[in-house]
Parts: structure tokens; sequence; C-alpha cells
């Protein structure tokens, strides 16, 4: 086979694998329950043993309105971002494919019809938990300045931290992760020059 056919044929196997992916409407966010602030915040705690167990959509739709949803009629979200720059983008990688978190539409927009969560870091479990969140800046929405890069990595902390709570009050683990292989990930997930890797939250059921 002639080597330009060869990789014609590659890229419309590629083409076709993400077609493949449909966007993932989620159950609307329900905004109500929960256990008390105070209860979830003595039980806040950083697990890293995680069942392979799918979480439910409704389960993962209220999970990701948490993280970052809009909660307001203004389009200000669940957490503060610098400048309400809003530029964290939560990237949410699954068994099924890599999903981007649309949070006006509340629904996930395919990316990759490919299961990346080995490659989300450095720890084992990334590869068999049921969801890994990696906190990605659009630089593009950012003015650049000196603080910058302290603004982003406090703006996913925030999300971070969201999930965390989320996490504490459903009876779910969680662990956000900085070890992370940040060029060979932004690799994987095809990002943009202007997209950065800041961190990375695995979520499930706890191992029993
Ligand atoms: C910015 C940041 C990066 C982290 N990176 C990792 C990581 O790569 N892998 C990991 O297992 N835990 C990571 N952690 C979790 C910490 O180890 C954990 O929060 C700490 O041990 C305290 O435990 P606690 O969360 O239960 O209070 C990170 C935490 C933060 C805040």
């Amino acid at each position: 086979m002639r080597k330009s056919m060869f990789v014609v044929l590659l890229f419309s196997a590629g083409c076709l694998l993400a077609q493949d992916l449909k966007p993932v409407s989620l159950p609307p966010p329900q905004t109500d329950g929960g256990r008390p602030l105070m209860r979830v915040l003595k039980e806040r705690k950083t697990t890293r043993d995680f069942a392979p167990d799918k979480l439910p959509p409704q389960l993962l739709s209220n999970l990701l309105w948490a993280a970052f949803g809009v909660n307001r009629p203004d389009g200000k979200r669940t957490a503060p971002s610098a400048v309400n720059w809003q530029e964290i983008d939560i990237y949410v990688a699954t068994a099924e494919g890599l999903f981007l978190y649309n949070a006006k539409g509340n629904r996930l927009e395919p990316v990759l019809a490919q299961d990346i969560r080995h490659a989300t870091g450095t720890q084992s479990f990334v590869a068999t938990a049921p969801l890994n969140l990696v906190y990605v800046a659009d630089l593009s929405k950012v003015r650049s300045g000196t603080d910058t890069e302290l603004f982003t990595a406090a703006d996913a902390g925030f999300i971070s931290q969201n999930v965390y709570l989320f996490c504490a009050s459903e009876n779910l683990a969680t662990v956000v992760r900085g070890s992370i292989d940040r060029v060979a990930l932004a690799k994987t997930m095809k990002l943009r020059p202007q997209q950065k890797i800041i961190l990375a939250q695995t979520v499930g059921y706890p191992k029993k």
C-alpha cells in the first residue's frame, strides 16, 4: 500500500472514531440536599482506593455542577475565578472516552473515543477508577501577566475543593493529583498550545 493511502486510511479511521462518540446530555443537577457543610468538612479526605463501578448520570451531573457548574443567571459559577476568567476547563476521562464538560449546556462534549484514563497520572489506580477529571487552563481566556500561573493554579484548586466536598457529602472517594506527565498527557488529549494542564482528580466509589 502506498504511504499516502495508508495515511488517508489512518486519518479516516480517526475521524470515524471521533464521530462515534456522541455528546452526552446530563440530567439537570440536583442543587438541593447533600449533608451539612460542617459535617462534610469534618469528613473531607483523600482516598486512593477505588472500586471500578461507574457513577450514574445523575451523580456525575451533580458532581460536575458542584465542581464548576453555572449557579447564577449571569453565568457565574460554583467556584470563583480570577477576574471571572472562567478559564479552567474540566476534561472528563472515562472508559468510554474523553469528554469536555460544557457547564452552560449541562452536557459532555466528545473529544476522543479512546480510554485515556491510564495517561491522566502516574499512579496505577488512575487506569481503573471510573472517572478522572483533568483541570486545564485555557490561556487564551487569560490576560497574561506575572500572576497568571498563580491565578490559574488557584482557580483549579477551588474546583478541586468543591469536588472534595461533594465527594465527602456523597461518600465518594477522591484524590487531587499533581503528579502527571503533562507533556505526554497534553499530546494524548490533543490540547492546543494555549491549554495548560494544572491538576487532575480521580473520583469513584471507595473500594470495599
Ligand atoms: C496540589 C496538590 C497536589 C497533589 N498531588 C497528589 C498526587 O499527585 N498524588 C496523590 O496521591 N496525592 C496528591 N495530593 C493529595 C495530598 O497528598 C493529600 O491532600 C495530603 O496527603 C493530605 O491528605 P488529605 O487530603 O486527606 O487531607 C495532592 C494534593 C494537592 C493539594
